[in-house]
């Protein structure tokens, strides 16, 4: 796994950024306007926290756009979501393409219209080679639908014999999953006050460091970025060693795994 960490203001920074950005429709609540603008304004936020992530040099920022629970919504309001992220996907790809990142899409697309699979599809192909800022979207993502997904296939290898029971070691199924070429979350922030985890991650959050904050996602901007950033800075990282381990043997947060 990848270890080298660039110091930025004299804080550590983390590799992996991943964020639940929830609190639109109370932002569009509070300015007696329809839950969707909250979604359109909560598009800006993506574009700053893509834009600073990919200037201070993380690796991988992971969005959660859409739960496999949001279908659960009012059909009007899933439409709008559905609408707005082949819009920015749209808007968006030749920009993070100028700027050498690469784009992918987590969760199950199956269930998307023909027309958002093929945006999707091709953002992911122009994108695939470029080095810079990993910009990952969850879409349709439930961490147990990941999960259960990677079970189903080790399962068929069992069955076709290509790989024992015995060879499913933690790594093993972990590489099965999404993201396995990334480092796993340094950082997980969510916004808009609660704190759960709500099917984001499951698995790749297993060490991450929480950080929640009560800001509305469409009020999300680089300052309150660096703030949560700043925050994970402070924090010793134990990975199960103690904290005395950890100041003897180990410089800052890194290098545990
Ligand atoms: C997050 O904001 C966006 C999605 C879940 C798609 P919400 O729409 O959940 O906003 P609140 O939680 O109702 O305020
Ligand atoms: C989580 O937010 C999903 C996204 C931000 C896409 P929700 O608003 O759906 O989560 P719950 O329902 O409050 O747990
Ligand atoms: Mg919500």
């Amino acid at each position: 796994m990848e270890s080298e960490v660039k110091p930025f203001y004299g804080v550590q920074l983390p590799r992996h950024i991943a964020i639940i950005m929830d609190g639109n429709g109370r932002w569009a609540k509070n300015r007696f306007l329809p839950r969707t603008a909250g979604h359109h304004a909560g598009v800006s936020s993506v574009r700053k926290v893509i834009e600073y992530c990919g200037s201070v040099g993380v690796k991988a920022l992971t969005l959660f756009a859409f739960s496999s629970e949001n279908w659960r919504r009012p059909q009007q309001e899933v439409s709008v979501l559905m609408g707005l992220f082949l819009a920015t996907l749209e808007k968006e790809t030749a920009k993070l393409h100028k700027n050498n990142m690469r784009l992918r899409v987590i969760g199950d697309r199956t269930a998307f219209g023909f027309e958002l699979q093929e945006k999707i599809a091709s953002a992911e192909h122009l994108t695939f080679d470029n080095t810079g800022l990993n910009v990952v979207i969850a879409a349709n993502y439930g961490g147990r639908w990941e999960i259960t997904d990677a079970v189903r296939r080790l399962a068929s290898q069992v069955v076709d014999g290509t790989i024992n029971p015995e060879e499913i070691t933690t790594e093993v199924f972990a590489s099965n999953l999404n993201l396995a070429d990334l480092p796993e979350p340094d950082l997980f922030i969510r916004t808009g006050g609660e704190k759960r985890i709500s099917n984001f991650l499951l698995w790749q959050l297993a060490y991450t460091e929480l950080y929640f904050t009560d800001t509305l996602w469409p009020d999300f901007d680089e300052t309150e970025l660096e703030e949560a950033i700043k925050d994970y800075s402070g924090r010793q990282r134990r990975f199960g060693y103690t904290g005395e381990q950890v100041e003897k043997f180990f410089i800052h947060n890194d290098g545990l795994r």
